[in-house]
Order: structure tokens, then sequence, then C-alpha cells
């Protein structure tokens, strides 16, 4: 009889199955997708590399390196992403939390480090993951979040419950701020951004999150063009509105702003160095 396969024979064999694939990080990777069948850290797998795995463990995790090979996102297969040092979970109804739009939640602490804002508005809500973590961060706020997406709503609501904020946001199905009443301290939106005919060339990996959280027309700013004005109506007076764009982006997205009337452009950048984020106030 063979011995039985230890929990160090089977990452090592998982990391040379990923890399033959070509898959861009097999060694991490391969320990996320062992640590989520086993139920332990990664930390905990250098703790235990002695002990062997079962059958139905090994076929377990056979079958996730299977999928991630064939394209899968790390995230879908475990169902789980961190934003903001929060856990999120995922599946193929929203885009994956980008450590990118975290730049959204610092620009927002920015602009209200003297006085919290009391209300917010999370446009295209996908995971929930700005909404909730702004709730976090200013404790005492109340929040919408729209998505057109009734599937992602759904989602995003068992976010909000887990993390213990269900009695402050809700979320709402609608087109941009049409279906949401009243007025907001705070409007944020991580809008599809990604130009039309770009998509085709986003990788594989990408291209498996839902069309309808990437597509931004022609340009990439249709959502993002309607916004902004209906924003600037709904925002109380020096109201802030917190974009996240795509590389490039800023200054046609300042330039819409300034056209709406905002005051007090702003814009900030993300770890890459890239213009992420663009915001403007309502003077009054
Ligand atoms: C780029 S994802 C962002 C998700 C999340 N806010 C985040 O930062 O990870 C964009 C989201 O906008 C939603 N969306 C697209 N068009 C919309 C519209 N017209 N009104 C409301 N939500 C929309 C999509 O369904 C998707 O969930």
């Amino acid at each position: 009889m063979s011995a039985p396969l230890t929990l160090l024979a089977a990452l090592q064999r998982a990391e040379e199955f990923l890399q033959r694939k070509g898959v861009a990080s097999p060694r991490l990777d391969a320990q996320v997708l062992l640590a989520h069948r086993l139920g332990l850290t990664r930390l905990q797998l250098y703790l235990r590399f002695e002990q062997p795995l079962s059958t139905a463990e090994q076929d377990d995790l056979r079958e996730l390196l299977r999928r991630r090979a064939a394209g899968e996102p790390v995230a879908y297969l475990t169902g789980e992403k961190e934003f903001y040092s929060l856990p999120f979970r995922v599946d193929e109804r929203v885009l994956i939390p980008r450590p990118d739009s975290e730049t959204l939640v610092d620009a927002a602490r920015e602009v209200f480090s003297d006085a919290a804002p009391a209300s917010i508005a999370d446009v295209g809500t996908g995971s929930g993951c700005l909404l909730c973590a702004l709730a976090r961060e200013f404790s005492r706020c109340e929040g919408v979040g729209v998505d057109s997406d009734a599937g992602a709503l759904e989602v995003a609501a068992h976010n909000a419950r887990a993390l213990g904020l269900a009695e402050r946001v809700r979320f709402v199905q609608g087109d941009l701020l049409d279906g949401v009443a009243g007025s907001f301290e705070l409007v944020v939106a991580n809008l599809p951004y990604v130009p039309t005919d770009e998509i085709e060339r986003l990788s594989p990996e990408v291209r498996r999150e839902p069309r309808g959280a990437l597509d931004g027309g022609p340009d990439g700013l249709d959502l993002i063009r309607r916004l902004v004005p209906q924003a600037f109506a709904r925002l109380a007076a020096h109201g802030w509105l917190l974009l996240e764009v795509g590389q490039g982006q800023a200054l046609a997205v300042g330039e819409l702003l300034s056209a709406a009337g905002f005051a007090g452009l702003r814009s900030w950048n993300d770890l890459s160095g890239i213009e992420r984020v663009v915001g403007g106030r309502r003077p009054d």
C-alpha cells in the first residue's frame, strides 16, 4: 500500500500543476485553495505539513485545481475576498472587490475627517464592499446601496448582515439613483468603466466576472456621465461625490464634475500611482 499523501506533498504537486497550466501565482493559489478546502489559514498549513489528506480532501483539491487551471478566479472558488480588512462573500454575480477600490474609502475618510457623513449612497454596489467598509468607518451613518442586478443585491445584503450592518444599510434594485428617495451627504460609485471594445482584451479571468459590472459603453463613461448630474441634484449642501475611474479617465471625469457644478475637485492615486478616484463637492 502506498504512503498517504501529506499536506506538504499535496501542496508541492498542486503548485507544479498550476505552474504547468500557466497560472500566474501557482504557489499562492495552491496554498489558498488547500487552506480553503481544509478550513485552515495559510499559516496553519505550515504547522501541519505532515498531516495526511483523506481521499475526499484529495478529490476536492483536484477539482478546485482543475477549475483554477481553467481560468476561474480564486475568489470565486473560495467564495470570499477581503476588502478593507473585512471579509466579503463573493460569487459569479458580483465583481471581485479590488485593492485599488480601497482608494475610494481612504478618500472618503480624508474629505470627512472633521465630521462624518450621516447618509451615504453607493451606486453600483455589487458585493456591497464599498458601502459596508464606509459604514464600518463612519459608525453612525446610514447607507443605501443600489444595483441594477438582483443577484448582486442578494450578495450585498448577505455581506451587510454578516458584518452586523443590516440595521444601518439597505439595498435597492434600480438604475443609478432613480429608485432611491432622499438626499445624501456622500455618494460613491464604482460603476462599470471599461470601454466596450476593450472587454475582449481583458484577461480571461476578468472576463469571467459579470459583463454588466465591466462594460461602460463606447468610451467607458456612459454610466458616470449619467450619474454626475443626477448625484449633484441629490447631494446635500457641501456633500461629496467620489467616483472610481479607469486609467486615463480622470481628466474627462473631472470635466464632467466641473460642468455639473461641482467644486473643490480632487483626485486620489491608487497604490500603483494611477489616478483612481475623482471627487467633487456640491458647493451649496
Ligand atoms: C464595477 S462593479 C462595482 C461593484 C462594487 N461597488 C465594487 O467596488 O467592487 C459595478 C456594479 O454596477 C452595477 N451596475 C451596472 N449598471 C448599473 C446601473 N445602471 N445602475 C445601478 N447599478 C449598475 C453592476 O451590476 C455592478 O454590480
